[in-house]
């Protein structure tokens, strides 16, 4: 090494964290308040404020100017002047690996799903490459919407390559991915593969000082479970200090029940590593109970509970243990923005129709907009048992947001909370950073190789899309797997007159 390089290599080491630092200056901040003994938790809005930056960490969240004395030197500013800074969005479930298929879903249900786009349907399909590139691209479409945390339910493990490549895509990405494994009954690679195959991963911990962790999936904890592959799993969980476990769960008529309940019972609900059961459609009110008891959370995927009929009929009940996911983001946007609308504005429906439902008028609105941005924000964090995620307050991770506050959206905008759930768009993003480093500036990502990556991305979703259009779509006739029969929901029309006008899927081959 050069001798100058050195020095500034030690200059570097010894200074106040020069390169490290960044001050975001003049903007309106939603900043969080921890509870005290009179208060509970909340959101703290800081008019005209700053936010400091140092490594991966915000340092200081100060009303007015930055003490001068506080900014260490060599720190780049930011001027935020009329922009609003939040934290970072937290998907709580997600499947990123599936981006090849975007736009074929577009009328699916889940049993379409299950027999079409899932796991089990799709072993064969994808090539390491395939799983790389959709998996990456899928966390660029999420990071460039201002979600910085995926629990990614990764399923995408039908072999040591697609797994690796998963993993590598999701560091690559710079995300703060909680990267879980998933475990599973599949033609290829057996559970004894699968599990050597993690214990490799683990061993090598390629995400060793990066923000992505290796987290476990597995959906076979009930009914009637593999006691022994069940043990197999949660050692290594254990052995390894997985970063979370996360299971589909719908129960009712769906089964597939992965219950808190189930989890229970096996003697791993309450453990010190956070669980999420994502969607929990038919959570029973004993299920909620040892949720709470054991401060493990939901994922409530709000928009494809609705796409694929799943549905939610419980969730805004256990809304203190939940927190929001995409799942399929192929079949939809890929921001907990628009989950976290979608929720709030249909669990307000639900809640006011009870009252209409009793010939009575609601008098007031049944859940706020400052409760929908914590749900999306404080809640992921809280399901991660990550105290650091999520908020922003001195300490946290810098996994920021900064949103364009003069946007056509935007422009006029009093309650920036308000600003941001009701009004705003992934097109007033202008810039987002995880671990305190920029993913996107000015409205771009910064990965200067994203060409290059979409490019390659394209040839992969075609070959893939390809195939998919070749295939006939499933018959659904008889039962679903859960023994429940199949049955026409109410299909609607726009058109006047007679005759079914569902239309068609407007898909092209390309050569
Ligand atoms: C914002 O804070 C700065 C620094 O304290 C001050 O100079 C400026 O006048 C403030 N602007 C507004 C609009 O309050
Ligand atoms: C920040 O930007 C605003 C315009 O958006 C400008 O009026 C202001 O002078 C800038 N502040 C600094 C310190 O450059
Ligand atoms: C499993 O491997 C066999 C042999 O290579 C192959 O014919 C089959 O298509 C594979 N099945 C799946 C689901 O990938
Ligand atoms: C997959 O990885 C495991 C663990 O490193 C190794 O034992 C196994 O041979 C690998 N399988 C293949 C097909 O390469
Ligand atoms: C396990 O990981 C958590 C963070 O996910 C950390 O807080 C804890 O210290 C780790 N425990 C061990 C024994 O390494
Ligand atoms: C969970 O475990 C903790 C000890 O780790 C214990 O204090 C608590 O009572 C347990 N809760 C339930 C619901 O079993
Ligand atoms: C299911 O559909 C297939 C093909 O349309 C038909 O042959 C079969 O009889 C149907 N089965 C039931 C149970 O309706
Ligand atoms: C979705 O639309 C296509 C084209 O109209 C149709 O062939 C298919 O049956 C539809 N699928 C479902 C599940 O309705
Ligand atoms: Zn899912």
């Amino acid at each position: 090494m050069h001798l100058i390089n050195l020095l500034a290599l030690l200059f570097q080491a010894a200074g106040p964290a020069a390169a490290g630092s960044i001050l975001f200056s003049g903007g309106t901040i939603i900043g969080f308040k921890a509870a005290t003994d009179s208060t509970p938790e909340s959101l703290d809005v800081v008019r005209n404020g700053s936010v400091l930056v140092t490594d991966d960490r915000i340092a200081g969240v100060f009303s007015g100017a930055a003490p001068a004395d506080q900014v260490p030197e060599g720190t780049e500013t930011v001027n935020i002047s009329k922009k609003i800074i939040t934290t970072g969005f937290i998907d709580t479930h997600k499947h990123g690996w599936q981006t090849a298929f975007k736009t074929l879903g577009s009328n699916t249900s889940l049993p379409d799903y299950f027999n079409r786009y899932g796991e089990f349907a799709t072993e064969g399909l994808l090539t390491a490459d395939d799983v790389y590139l959709g998996q990456l691209t899928g966390i660029y479409e999420a990071l460039n919407g201002g979600v910085t945390t995926i629990l990614d339910h990764a399923h995408h493990t039908w072999s040591n390559a697609t797994s690796q490549a998963g993993l590598k895509a999701s560091i690559d990405s710079g995300g703060r991915i909680f990267w879980a494994y998933a475990f599973h009954h599949i033609a290829n690679f057996t559970v004894a593969e699968q599990v050597a195959n993690f214990r490799d991963l683990a061993t090598k911990a390629d995400f060793e000082g990066t923000p992505t962790t290796l987290g476990v999936a597995y959906d076979l904890f009930g009914p009637n479970p593999d006691l022994e592959e069940v043990k197999t799993v949660m050692g290594l969980v254990k052995e390894f200090n997985a970063s979370v476990i996360t299971t589909h769960s719908l129960q009712g008529p769906w089964g597939y029940d992965n219950s808190p309940e189930d989890v229970s019972n096996l003697g791993y609900l309450n453990i010190s590593t956070p669980i999420v059961f994502s969607h929990a459609s038919f959570l029973t009110a004993t299920g909620a109970t040892l949720l709470r008891s054991t401060n493990q959370y939901i994922s409530i995927t709000a928009e494809s509970e609705m796409h694929y009929g799943h549905t939610h009929p419980v969730s805004h009940l256990i809304q203190d243990q939940a927190s929001l996911g995409i799942d399929t983001h192929f079949t939809y946007s890929s921001d907990i923005l628009t989950q976290a609308r979608l929720w709030l504005q249909s669990t307000r429906r639900k809640l006011y129709a009870e009252v209409l439902g009793r010939w009575q008028i609601g008098a007031h609105n049944p859940m706020s907009v400052n409760q929908a941005f914590l749900l999306a924000t404080r809640n992921g964090g809280l399901a991660l048992r990550r105290d650091d995620l999520g908020v922003l307050r001195v300490g946290a991770k810098a996994d920021l947001v900064v949103w364009d506050g003069t946007s056509p959206a935007l422009l006029g905008w009093n309650d920036p909370v308000a600003a941001v759930i009701l009004h705003a768009s992934v097109a007033d993003i202008e810039h987002v950073l995880v671990d305190g480093k920029f993913r996107k500036r000015d409205f771009k990502l910064v990965d200067k190789t994203y060409p290059d990556i979409q490019a390659k991305f394209l040839a992969s979703a075609e070959r893939i899309q390809n195939v998919l259009i070749e295939t006939p779509l499933p018959v659904l006739n008889g039962s679903f797997l859960s023994g429940y029969p199949y049955a026409d929901p109410l299909r609607v029309d726009v058109q006047r007159g007679a005759g079914d006008a569902y239309g068609e899927q407007f898909l092209a081959e390309q050569i």
